[in-house]
């Protein structure tokens, strides 16, 4: 039986505590168990693995109970599914499944499931290249088994579905086929893409959920750029939203080459930098989408439930991109009335796209300086000298904080000649 221990002592490729928690599964294992998927396929492309997935061809809620009653931790389960969570602390955990089959009744559904061998649970699975597993228990640890010769697959790069179902049981699977490929170079077969054109037409029965956690995953890797691209040539992206169209992505693609997509988490870091975060994941869907309509963004919504506060960074953004060119030849003061009506994460995606030196210029003031400038004296101040409530206090304040920006006043004496300049007016 070959083994595949040696790449799992390799620490470039396993750290040693996590190979450590591999061997007390196997170890503490009264049943067959497996680590399978994902873990073996990288292992066997020589990539840093650390997440596990167990397989047990026996309870795999009870065998982590019990690994956690010996070696301490927190366990959660899903009775339903024979799944566990075996959480060591706070930032590891593994994975438990019971070995299970899987069903499709209709298209496109969840399937129904049941209990089953290790055999029948590689054979729900979605391509060849994710069909390995590692035997764990007794002596057989680091025992492969590659039922459907996977290992052939990993080494061609190839993505091949088990079935010629398998897209129509589950057409997320298009999207991870793209996925897998773009991610590792590799290329999906041509009798697995010949499945594609089939399985276009239940895409539509997904729920926003399903779809949007693909998208999700897609705009996390690296990659994310050639896979929308990829997705588009095989009308994927269409499938899911007409605004999507295949030429609304590749001028989309356009923006993010701009900016360049490698220097991407330069780009980030920067902007963190000067105060504005967020999420790689938002700001990949922004740099994306932020080119389309108003109306196309709320017609896509309809189908993908993006997060009240994506929403709102797309429609700023999508505005503001649009409009963006209005801000050549107005002053400091007249730019920043302008765009404090916009996010600051929208403003700083268009700051990133813009490609007019002088626009581009003023969006960088913006976010790194004139943003931040404000009168010295606040309210507070207003009140002691005698301003009565209401409105005049925001256009007291506003009027020095443009004076301070368009460099009419520089100190606070200046600013305290103003102030008495406005109260004698306005009182
Ligand atoms: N799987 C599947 N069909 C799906 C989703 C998952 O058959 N629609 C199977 C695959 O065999 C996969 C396993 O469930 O190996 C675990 O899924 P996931 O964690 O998404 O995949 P990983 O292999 O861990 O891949 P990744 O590196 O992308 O996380």
């Amino acid at each position: 039986m070959e083994s595949l221990l040696h790449l799992m002592e390799d620490e470039k490729i396993l750290r040693a505590e996590r190979l450590d928690v591999l061997r007390r599964v196997g170890q503490s294992a009264k049943n067959p168990a497996y680590v399978v998927g994902g873990f073996v396929r990288d292992l066997l492309l020589r990539k840093p693995v650390s997440d596990f997935d167990i397989v047990s061809e026996g309870d795999a809620i009870a065998f982590a109970r019990s690994l956690a009653k010996q070696y301490g931790g927190q366990v959660t389960a899903h009775a339903n599914f024979g799944t566990a969570k075996w959480f060591l602390n706070e930032n590891s955990f593994v994975d438990f499944i019971t070995a299970r089959s899987e069903i499709y009744t209709h298209n496109a559904a969840l399937p129904t499931v049941k209990f089953a061998s290790l055999s029948e649970d590689i054979l729900r699975r979605d391509f060849t290249i994710n069909t390995l597993a590692i035997r764990l228990d007794g002596n057989h640890f680091g025992e492969v088994r590659d039922d459907i010769n996977g290992q052939a697959d990993i080494k061609k790069g190839i993505v091949r579905v088990l079935h010629s179902n398998s897209f129509l049981d589950d057409p997320t699977r298009i999207y991870r086929a793209v996925r897998y490929e773009q991610r590792y170079g590799f290329k999906i077969d041509v009798e697995t893409a010949e499945l594609i054109p089939e399985a276009i037409r239940l895409i539509e029965k997904l729920s926003a959920q399903r779809i949007r956690h693909e998208l999700d995953l897609i705009l996390d890797e690296p990659n994310a750029h050639l896979m929308i691209a990829r997705l588009a040539d095989l009308n994927l992206l269409k499938s899911i939203h007409p605004a999507l169209s295949n030429e609304f992505a590749s001028i989309s693609i356009l923006n993010q080459k701009i900016i360049n997509f490698a220097d991407l988490q330069i780009a980030i870091d920067n902007l963190n930098d000067i105060g504005v975060s967020m999420p790689r994941r938002d700001f990949l869907w922004l740099l994306w989408l932020m080119p389309l309509s108003a109306d196309s963004l709320k017609s896509l919504n309809t189908r993908l439930s993006f997060t009240a506060n994506l929403m709102k960074l797309l429609l700023s953004g999508s505005e503001l991109l649009k409009k963006a060119n209005q801000l050549s030849g107005l002053s400091p003061s007249k730019c920043v009335q302008f765009l404090d009506t916009f996010h600051l994460e929208s403003v700083a995606i268009v700051y990133l796209l813009n490609q007019d030196a002088q626009i581009k210029n003023k969006l960088y003031t913006y976010l790194h300086s004139w943003r931040h400038i404000k009168a010295n004296i606040t309210g507070v101040d207003l009140k002691a000298r005698g301003v009565p409530a209401g409105p005049k206090y925001n256009e007291i304040l506003w009027k020095i904080r443009a004076a301070w920006l368009d460099g009419i006043v520089n100190d606070k004496t200046q600013e305290a000649n103003l102030l008495m300049e406005l109260l004698e007016i306005k009182l």
